[in-house]
């Protein structure tokens, strides 16, 4: 379909967007200044080079914009109103958050709240016979098993969610797997799996339930990652910080909420074709500034195969490595192996990446330092990680009713999740789509993009 890409040369209209539309009303109304040109259609895509810069005033206006939006969507009373097996609406960079975008505490007690329900949600669903035809026994036995302390059963009921989710049809899976995990990882945070290993109630629990090893143990490091990566043709980076990292300046979007601006690094192989991001998030001032680093995720993609690889700021021991001296060391940093966090649920789409344009994440720019690079695979991407790690899609879009435009014009839309959904696509709705002229808005009803942001709408939980 022909591309309604109209004032294509006019950059000015996002800045003026920007600061006469949101910035000054919060309100994020779409306008639509380019309209009235709207009978120039451009057939080709625009290239890297034609996209607006996204200066750092501009972005920190959009981040405001899309507080503001936020605290007008919140739900009242959300943890109330929600089953505590679905709490948990995104997880990012070790943290957990609600659909309100509020952290949730993983104390003990929230810990065994939401396990509980996600417990009877899938014993609900589940069929008695089959149950009892591959455990031998009622599985809330082993949920409910006595004579354990608070830790112990928070242990053990790891294995019989397991259990559950094993024989789940893929709808349940879906949805609550990534969860399961990432309660998992904070239960491991609280025990001494030590402890576990040698109480005897458990090893009794583990031998009369047949529990695999894997179902309750954290997984072990894979030293393979690397090499497997290397093998795929995806470029390794060098550890971080080195040299060879090329900073790309300064990022004031962070779309989970509002932090301080962040750096971003990239580096290039110059024998394997692809690039890596790093993002060093500070909890003030810039990595280079010397600001302590509290976030440090890497991500790498071939060129050529579209195979990407994951890395996060965790050593072997599940501590995150923080602070004005970092040392990240690739070969023995957690890795999509065995992270707990599933960077999948946001990372997905034609590349690994999540880019807004005109920033310094818009490493395709011929003006980014050492680069430009190559961002967009040949071949639509896949990661490498975990079994449940993927990149659904590309979303079959509908026909956007005559005279609307469609956002699948100039990039696929992968399949939707909870994180995409929460922290990618609605938060680029209200501030960086599309990139020429007033960003859409979500909802949108009555705007240039009506189809498809209810179509997406509809699609996201
Ligand atoms: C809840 C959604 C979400 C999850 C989960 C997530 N990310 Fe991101 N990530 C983002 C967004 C959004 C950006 C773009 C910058 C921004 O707005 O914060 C980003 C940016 C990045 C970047 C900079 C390059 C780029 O793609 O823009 C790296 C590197 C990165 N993430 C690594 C990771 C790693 C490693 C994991 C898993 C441990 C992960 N992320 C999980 C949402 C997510
Ligand atoms: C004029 C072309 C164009 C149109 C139309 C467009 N986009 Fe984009 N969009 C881009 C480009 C370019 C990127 C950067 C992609 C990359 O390099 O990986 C991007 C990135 C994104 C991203 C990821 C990063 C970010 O900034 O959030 C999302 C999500 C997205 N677009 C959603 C949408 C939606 C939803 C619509 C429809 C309202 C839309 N896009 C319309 C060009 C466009």
């Amino acid at each position: 379909m022909p591309l309604k890409l109209t004032n294509f040369i006019g950059y000015s209209v996002l800045a003026a967007g920007f600061a006469a539309g949101h910035a000054s009303a919060a309100s994020l109304d779409p306008m639509h200044p380019w309209l009235a040109d709207s009978e120039k259609r451009v057939e080709d895509k625009p290239s890297p080079d034609d996209y607006p810069e996204f200066t750092l005033k501009d972005q920190m206006r959009a981040m405001d914009a899309l507080a503001a939006l936020r605290k007008q969507q919140r739900l009242d009373g959300l943890r109330k109103k929600t089953r505590p097996a679905d709490w948990i609406a995104i997880a990012f960079h070790g943290e957990l958050y609600d659909a309100n975008l509020d952290r949730i505490e993983p104390d003990t007690e929230t810990l065994m709240t939401m396990q509980e329900s996600l417990f009877r949600t899938l014993y609900e669903q589940a069929d008695p016979d089959k149950l009892y035809e591959v455990y031998g026994g009622d599985v809330s036995e082993l949920f409910y098993a006595k004579g354990l302390d608070r830790h112990a059963a928070l242990a053990v009921r790891i294995a019989a969610v397991s259990a559950l989710l094993e024989l789940a049809d893929e709808k349940l899976r879906h949805r609550y797997d990534w969860r399961h995990r990432l309660i998992r990882r904070e239960i491991g945070r609280l025990i001494k799996w030590h402890d576990i290993e040698i109480n005897p109630t458990i090893r009794d629990l583990i031998v009369r339930w047949r529990i695999p090893h894997d179902w309750l143990f954290p997984l072990p490091v894979d030293n393979q990652y690397v090499q497997h990566c290397r093998d795929q043709g995806v470029p390794i980076p060098p550890d971080f910080p080195d040299s060879r990292w090329t900073s790309q300046g300064t990022l004031a979007f962070s779309f989970i909420g509002q932090v301080s601006p962040t750096e971003v690094f990239a580096y290039e192989d110059p024998h394997v074709p692809g690039v890596c991001i790093a993002l060093p998030r500070t909890g003030g001032g810039s990595y280079s500034d010397g600001g302590s680093v509290s976030l440090l995720g890497i991500i790498c993609q071939s060129e050529t195969t579209g195979k990407a690889c994951f890395w996060d700021n965790i050593d072997a021991d599940g501590q995150r490595i923080t602070g004005t001296d970092v040392h990240l060391d690739i070969d023995t940093i957690k890795n999509g192996s065995n992270l707990a966090e599933t960077c999948t649920n946001c990372h997905r789409g034609k590349n690994a990446f999540l880019i807004h344009p005109g920033t310094a994440l818009d490493l395709g720019r011929s003006g980014a330092p050492g680069g430009p690079y190559d961002t967009d695979p040949s071949v639509r991407y896949t990661p490498i990680g975990q079994a449940h790690w993927s990149n659904p899609g590309p979303l079959a879009m509908p026909t956007p009713a005559a005279g609307e435009s469609a956002c699948d014009a100039c990039h696929e839309i992968a399949d939707t999740a909870s994180g995409y959904c929460n922290s990618v696509l609605r938060p680029a709705a209200q501030t960086t789509m599309p990139p020429f002229g007033s960003p859409v808005g979500w909802p949108a009803p009555g705007s240039d993009y009506a189809t498809h942001i209810g179509f997406l709408d509809g699609r996201c939980p």
